[in-house]
């Protein structure tokens, strides 16, 4: 009797340890620290030491590159530059001090921040946690901190840590580079936001707990396109310490602005030095003025037509019970490719 009770207990157990990892990895946390390490022991004795340390941290930093990648392709879908990866694309950038440059070390400094952030929120880092002096605190108002606040103290510093500036040849650009990831931390820290949630009989709210979270991170890589597209053009001043944009009438860059000082090329043709491929075959759109219209995705070279059938399904209905049925319908679609 005793030992089928244990056995049940184990039964138990292991299928909750089952549901737990498959949330982790339907949150993309995956838990295998070794992959990573082995992944970076070619790399560098620093860093395979870091990896040693911290192998969860480490899968974090990398977790919010890869976030701030996704979101970047996210944005500049509709744009010559489309954050494309291949040819080592933004390894080449990052070299440079472009708007394009700026973008990409703002977001991924943002990710990394962003990332290290949640998993210490949802405790899979051991060396931080909720923020603790935002629970619980009585308050005169009709609500009071609860639950679990993001607490972006350890992920902001982490976030500095791994994005520390190697191998700079001047101080302008070492200026540059520092004044675009701390933007990108910046969108996160001035944007953090209160949620609350109701408690008491039946949702009636007679209690109320709060907590702050940071902001969604598709908005952080919307905030930093826009700042992207507002960049000013800097130099430095002769005490080599400021940011001084070039223009006369432009007012110095907050430290949410994006700065650059190398002018980007145009993006239309391949470009070898930033491992770009150029508009050819990019889908425009062939009524906007935008970025997106044909005339500017194609640099005037003009673009192509083509139509094509797609089945969808449609007129859906609910049948009684508990069916759904759809026609099948054929759609036109025609979409511009730039040539
Ligand atoms: C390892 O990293 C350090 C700084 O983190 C750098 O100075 C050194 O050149 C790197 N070594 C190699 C072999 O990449
Ligand atoms: C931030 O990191 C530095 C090392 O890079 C450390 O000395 C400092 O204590 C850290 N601060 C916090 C608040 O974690
Ligand atoms: C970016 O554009 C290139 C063509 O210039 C295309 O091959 C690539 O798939 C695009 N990448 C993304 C992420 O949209
Ligand atoms: C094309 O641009 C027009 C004007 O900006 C817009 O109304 C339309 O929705 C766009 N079409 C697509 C497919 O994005
Ligand atoms: C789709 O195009 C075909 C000819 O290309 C045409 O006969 C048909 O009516 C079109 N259907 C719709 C829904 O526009």
């Amino acid at each position: 009797m005793k030992s089928e009770h244990s056995v049940r207990l184990i039964f138990l157990i292991l299928m909750a340890l089952n549901f737990l990892s498959g949330m982790m990895s339907a949150n993309n946390y995956n838990l295998n620290t070794n992959t990573i390490c082995q992944k970076s022991r070619k790399a560098n004795m620093s860093r395979k030491n870091v990896c040693r340390k911290q192998p969860v941290l480490r899968e974090q930093v990398d977790a919010g590159k890869t976030l701030a990648i996704e979101v970047c392709q996210e944005n500049f879908i509709d744009r010559r530059w489309n954050c494309t990866t291949s040819h080592s694309s933004h390894r080449k950038i990052m070299k440079t001090d472009t708007r394009e440059a700026a973008y990409l070390n703002a977001i991924t400094s943002a990710g990394i921040l962003y990332s290290v952030t949640r998993a210490c929120s949802m405790g899979i880092l051991w060396q931080c946690h909720c923020d603790g002096t935002k629970r619980d605190v009585a308050s005169n108002e009709m609500w009071s901190w609860g639950g679990c606040s993001d607490d972006i103290v350890y992920g902001y510093n982490k976030s500095k840590q791994f994005t520390k500036n190697k191998h700079i040849s001047s101080d302008i650009k070492e200026l540059v580079r520092n004044h675009n990831n701390e933007a990108g931390r910046m969108t996160i820290t001035k944007n953090m936001r209160r949620n609350c949630k109701c408690h008491g009989l039946s949702g009636s709210c007679t209690v109320k707990t709060c907590w702050r979270n940071m902001p969604p991170f598709d908005m952080v890589g919307k905030a930093l396109k826009d700042r992207y597209d507002g960049a000013p053009k800097v130099t430095g001043d002769n005490d080599g310490k400021t940011l001084i944009p070039e223009g006369k009438t432009v007012k110095p860059p907050s430290n949410l602005d994006l700065v650059y000082t190398d002018e980007s090329p145009d993006f239309c043709v391949p470009n070898k030095k930033y491992g770009t491929s150029g508009t050819m075959g990019r889908l425009c759109n062939a009524t906007s003025f935008d970025p997106d219209g044909c005339d500017i995705m194609c640099c005037n070279r003009g673009y192509e037509r083509q139509s094509f059938q797609v089945r969808q399904k449609c007129r859906c209905k609910f049948v009684w019970c508990c069916e759904v049925v759809c026609d099948t319908c054929i759609n036109n679609v025609t979409i511009h490719l730039c040539k």
